[in-house]
């Protein structure tokens, strides 16, 4: 992906396919202008240091630095949040999605309790992100102020909700509860398991390997033991980029 390149992804389906969950203006709007106006900005930001780095000029680093921190993130999260949705969502968990969930949030109500909570409690606009922590070996349940705020170095997303006021707004007002009840009707439980899947096979190495006293970074245990499928990579790993993304 060259500097200034990236593509609004189309939605993985249509407009209105996710009714009454979200209406069709309300998601229209969402990813034709909210989502677009990222993508646009980070591709001003890599192109503005391309013109810095060209130039030996780097007296707006600081400014193009957040542009790029703060519309990459964006771009990167509205992508996962299409597709971690689907007109056929909804119900529970299975499979190594279920069993990792239980295995680090003690059941699933647990999980969805926390995982609503942290969402609802965003301070002004954010997000509710569940991760894969390769450092750690589990999953863990983070927020995201704006985009790019609180987040933790390493994780990668796999089930993610957006709720930015531009979000809901227009089917909900200011009842982000109500949205995110609803929501949970159209997760879409495979894409959050491909995720998980494709995240488990990354390797995020935090120490030195060969310096004195560093190993080889160990395999991270689950907790509880060896899971279905999910004692190593179930695929193989991902090649650059975030699978998903145009
Ligand atoms: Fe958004």
């Amino acid at each position: 992906m060259p500097p200034g390149g990236h593509r609004l992804p189309p939605l993985p389906y249509a407009y209105n396919a996710l009714e009454p969950y979200i209406s069709e203006t309300q998601l229209r709007i969402h990813h034709d202008r909210h989502h677009a106006a990222y993508v646009e900005g980070l591709n001003t930001a890599e192109l503005a240091l391309v013109d810095e780095r060209a130039r030996m000029d780097f007296s707006l680093v600081r400014y193009w630095e957040r542009e790029l921190a703060f519309n990459g993130s964006g771009h990167i999260l509205h992508s996962i949040y299409w597709t971690n949705m689907s007109p056929s969502g909804g119900g529970e968990p299975t499979g190594l999605v279920r069993d990792h969930i239980i295995a680090h949030f003690g059941s699933v109500q647990a999980f969805r309790e926390q995982f609503s909570r942290a969402a609802l409690d965003v301070e002004g606009s954010g997000w509710g992100v569940l991760v894969w922590q390769p450092q750690w070996g589990r999953l863990e349940i983070l927020t995201a102020w704006r985009h790019e705020d609180l987040t933790q170095w390493g994780t990668i997303p796999v089930l993610v909700l957006d709720v930015w006021e531009h979000a809901y707004y227009l089917d909900y007002q200011n009842r982000r509860a109500d949205y995110i009840r609803a929501w949970w009707n159209v997760v879409n439980w495979p894409d959050v398991e491909r995720r998980l899947r494709l995240a488990m096979g990354a390797q995020v190495p935090m120490q030195c390997h060969g310096a004195p006293g560093h190993g080889p970074m160990p395999s991270a245990p689950i907790p509880g033991g060896p899971l279905p499928g999910g004692s190593g990579p179930a695929e193989p790993a991902p090649g650059p980029g975030i699978p998903g993304l145009a």
